[in-house]
């Protein structure tokens, strides 16, 4: 595969690219690249047959998703407990309307990925937010914070392990010490691990999945991951669950009530194809992506205006980068006003003074992506 290649995508109804057809998209999370053979033709035979009613999940996929539990991350996940979802963020949205009433609350860790600060409305409930701290240069959990805020009210925790935006590829230690958090206070935790197949130093500090956890601390607990965001399919719409304990399975399945459509037919075949045959393409990509994300750390430590900061990205293909230092309060619209450039405005996450870059692209167009950030930076200076 060849990750330099320029692909176009205005004009194919692209939310990244076509939304704002004016500016030069580093925003939302997909990538400008072409996904694996192995995906497309597997969609493409499924189109072949002309006939694309209601799907049900055929057993290739559910075979796929539980071998790729098994191989990739050592997990034995029985057929039971395996869900299907035509994304991930509806089942965020689940998980709290299940589990947390009107008057409890839920509890985040921001900044993150911003319909966790938004999914307790569903379940219109509140939304405890406790900032993750950097200690050495490393973002963590604000321990003492969580226990200062947690309350008998408090009935569920969301993690993002990989972290979006911050690139943390959480420890074992710090994720038994969520696990052992919840469990103390008696709160289903829910795990959003969509990008645990992007990790960068996965050779020296494999993804730690909460199906990994002690039996104990795996009794309220959700896991929710997708072939989505590695693979680059998330308009297919699939996700995951996995729930080992009945009760909290019929919960959370209960609470769909007819608030989910169907699977999309195409997703299925694009995940089984992904999860079969799609490991030496993601070799290529981490590869490819951890040049890119070389790249772009250089560039904000050496290029943009004295005070930006980035953390060191162990995971994903989006870099928070952090201008508050540099004494520029809006970066986003300073980096949309003058270079035309649309990053995410770290605000939606809980991160003022801050900008999100992806840099899931050609090499070429991250340079390109950057240089127009500096021009844009350093002249608001
Ligand atoms: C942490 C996280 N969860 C969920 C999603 C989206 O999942 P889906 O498209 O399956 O709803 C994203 C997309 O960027 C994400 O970063």
């Amino acid at each position: 595969m060849n990750f330099d290649t320029i692909i176009t995508r205005r004009d194919t109804g692209s939310i990244k690219w076509d939304r704002r057809p004016e500016l030069d998209p580093f925003w939302v999370a997909d990538m400008d690249f072409t996904s694996p053979g192995c995906i497309l033709e597997a969609v493409q035979e499924r189109v072949s047959h002309g006939v694309l009613g209601y799907a049900h999940a055929h057993d290739g996929v559910t075979e796929a998703v539980l071998e790729y539990l098994k191989s990739r991350h050592g997990a034995n996940v029985t057929e039971n407990s395996l869900i299907h979802l035509g994304g991930l963020v509806p089942a965020l949205s689940l998980a709290a309307r299940g589990f947390v009433k009107p008057g409890e609350n839920l509890m985040i860790c921001t900044p993150v990925y911003y319909p966790f600060l938004h999914v307790g409305n569903d379940a219109k409930c509140e939304t405890i937010s406790v900032p993750h701290v950097e200690i050495d240069g490393t973002w963590t959990f604000d321990w003492e914070e969580m226990e200062k805020q947690v309350s008998a009210k408090t009935k569920l925790f969301i993690l993002c392990n990989p972290q979006n935006p911050l690139g943390r590829n959480f420890t074992k230690e710090e994720i038994i010490r969520v696990a052992e958090f919840c469990h103390r206070h008696d709160l289903l935790l829910v795990s959003d691990e969509i990008h645990c197949d992007l990790v960068f130093n996965e050779d020296t500090q494999p993804f730690y999945s909460a199906l990994h956890l002690p039996e104990k601390l795996r009794q309220k607990l959700i896991v929710l991951q997708a072939p989505s965001k590695t693979y680059n399919i998330a308009g297919m719409g699939y996700a995951f669950a996995v729930i080992e304990n009945p009760d909290t399975r019929k919960t959370f399945c209960d609470a769909r009530g007819h608030t989910l459509a169907e699977i999309n037919c195409l997703s299925f075949f694009a995940a089984e194809a992904a999860y079969k045959h799609g490991e030496p393409w993601r070799q290529e990509l981490l590869a490819y992506l951890k040049k890119n994300r070389d790249t772009v750390i250089d560039f904000v430590r050496s290029e943009l205006p004295a005070g930006c900061t980035i953390p060191n990205i162990e995971a994903t293909y989006l870099a928070l980068v952090d201008t508050r230092e540099a004494k520029i309060r809006h970066p986003a619209q300073v980096i949309e006003k003058h270079s035309k450039v649309w990053v995410n405005d770290g605000t939606a996450f809980g991160a003022p003074g801050q900008f999100r870059f992806n840099y899931g692209c050609p090499h070429s167009r991250v340079l390109e992506g950057l240089e127009k950030i500096k021009v844009a930076l350093h002249s608001s200076k």
